[in-house]
């Protein structure tokens, strides 16, 4: 016997067979899309507006629509929203209520559109959202990560490569080599934002519609730049989610290398920072501990959102055109990683203004680590000696300050005169820590003047 399901199904006109549970809920997405309804019910208005405006639908219609739509809204913020599994995704959800609601009106919403324009238009409403408050979050973690800096401008900090002591810097100079990371992903987020920007409906299922439609105007009332330009490609791609993604996983990359640097930098045998006790965490057996766990979890996530640009990149590489149910696996990603950022730099955000620095730690790392060795290079080159031939003396006095267990300043002159008869007692003003600073006086050094003119013009870049 053959019946048609009509009643249960929005699509059900053709099938003869009940959908069983299991493919019901292996199909359905309202459980994770249902968070794109603020931009579904947008997309609609703005596509029922055009239609009017087009004469498609009457303005009785339109009317009724926004009416409806108000409450659908109400109902969902309120909670009161019947959110059925039956209805597969967001928009069916939306629909089926909001022809409840108005009747006849609410069956011609769907004119010229196709849940394949309708959805890729929500998903870059809502990224275009995110991306707009993952750079107001930015914004605000430079600015507390500036303040730290200009706190710190002239603190000595032993600057690394290898993780071996090499030279000092400040630690301000430090903190914005971090802000210079931040102001780079900002970047990537605003470029990402451009190509997400544009309008995809008006394509319809893949091809287009036979109706008189406005895209145009849809993409203004939207606040898009512009409209996507083939059908095909409007409903199939979602290269700008996996920019997003992209340009997340480089953001975490730095925030799990500023990570890295926190938890070092806690530990006691570094001792250079102190993080308030809020963003750390005890042992429940060993009482003494106190265990950066913000960082640690930050350096965790980063992981996760790699994973989901791999697993996005890897779900558009075998689709051929247009629109596969494949793209629904787009959303859970996508969504995680808006949220693994937004809480990430939320939490950056407040911790920065909670570290303080412990200049004496600092500082004992510096004489231990012999860090103006390469300034005592500079002074004998300046001198005239060939830079080889300083190195190779600086590094014999610095072996016998090792055996003396004194830093280089500490050597008597005489001692120092054995290794070049090149030095003069101004030599000790170039291996001070505070000389060695000032002297790296150029854009981009760490002498501190400059750091101070660096956080002036960084202040202007936000
Ligand atoms: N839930 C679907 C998605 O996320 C909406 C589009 C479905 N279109 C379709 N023809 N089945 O992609």
């Amino acid at each position: 016997m053959t019946q048609s399901h009509a009643s249960q199904y929005t699509w059900a006109g053709r099938f003869s067979e009940p959908m069983s549970d299991l493919v019901k809920r292996y199909t359905a997405s309202v459980g994770f899309d249902r968070r794109m309804w603020r931009q579904d019910i947008r997309g609609s208005l703005a596509h029922a507006k055009m239609l009017a405006g087009q004469g498609i639908i009457s303005a009785r219609d339109l009317a009724d629509i926004e009416r409806g739509m108000a409450q659908v809204k109400d109902e969902i913020e309120a909670g009161r929203f019947e959110w059925s599994l039956d209805l597969e995704d967001v928009h069916l959800n939306i629909e089926k209520r909001l022809t409840a609601l108005v009747g006849d009106a609410g069956k011609r919403l769907h004119t010229g559109r196709s849940r394949n324009d309708q959805v890729a238009t929500d998903i870059r409403l809502y990224l275009r959202d995110a991306i707009d408050d993952i750079l107001a979050l930015l914004k605000q973690f430079q600015g507390n990560l500036l303040d730290l800096a200009e706190r710190e401008a002239a603190t000595p900090l032993p600057g690394f490569t290898h993780l071996q002591v090499a030279q000092p810097v400040t630690f301000g100079h430090h903190l914005l080599a971090w802000f210079e990371m931040t102001c780079r992903d900002a970047e990537r987020y605003t470029d990402c934002r451009r190509r997400t920007n544009r309008l995809p409906l008006g394509a319809a299922a893949l091809a287009g519609t036979t109706y008189p439609i406005d895209r145009e105007s849809v993409a203004a009332d939207l606040g898009f730049d512009g409209v996507c330009e083939n059908s095909l490609d409007a409903v199939s791609d979602r290269d700008f989610a996996i920019e997003f993604c992209a340009a997340s996983a480089v953001l975490m990359m730095h925030v799990s290398r500023m990570s890295e640097e926190l938890v070092l930098w806690m530990n006691p045998r570094f001792g250079f920072v102190k993080i308030a006790d809020s963003f750390c965490t005890g042992s429940s057996i060993m009482p003494q501990k106190k265990n950066p766990d913000v960082p640690e979890l930050a350096r965790g996530k980063t992981g996760r959102v790699y994973g989901h640009l791999i697993a996005l990149l890897t779900l558009m590489k075998g689709q051929p055109l247009a629109y596969n149910k494949d793209n629904q696996e787009d959303k859970e990603p996508l969504f995680d990683a808006v949220d693994t950022v937004g809480d990430t730099l939320r939490i950056f955000a407040e911790m920065m203004a909670g570290i303080t620095a412990r200049p004496e730690n600092m500082r004992d790392a510096l004489r231990q680590g012999f860090a103006t060795a390469t300034d005592l290079a500079d002074y004998l080159t300046r001198k005239g000696l060939p830079f080889r031939d300083a190195h190779e003396a600086v590094g014999l006095a610095v072996r016998r300050a090792e055996e003396l267990g004194v830093d280089l300043p500490q050597l008597s002159l005489a001692e120092l005169q054995g290794f070049s008869p090149l030095v003069a007692d101004d030599v000790f003003s170039v291996l001070t820590v505070e000389g060695s600073l000032a002297s790296r006086n150029h854009v981009g050094g760490t002498a501190p003047e400059q750091v101070r003119a660096a956080i002036g013009r960084a202040r202007r870049r936000i």
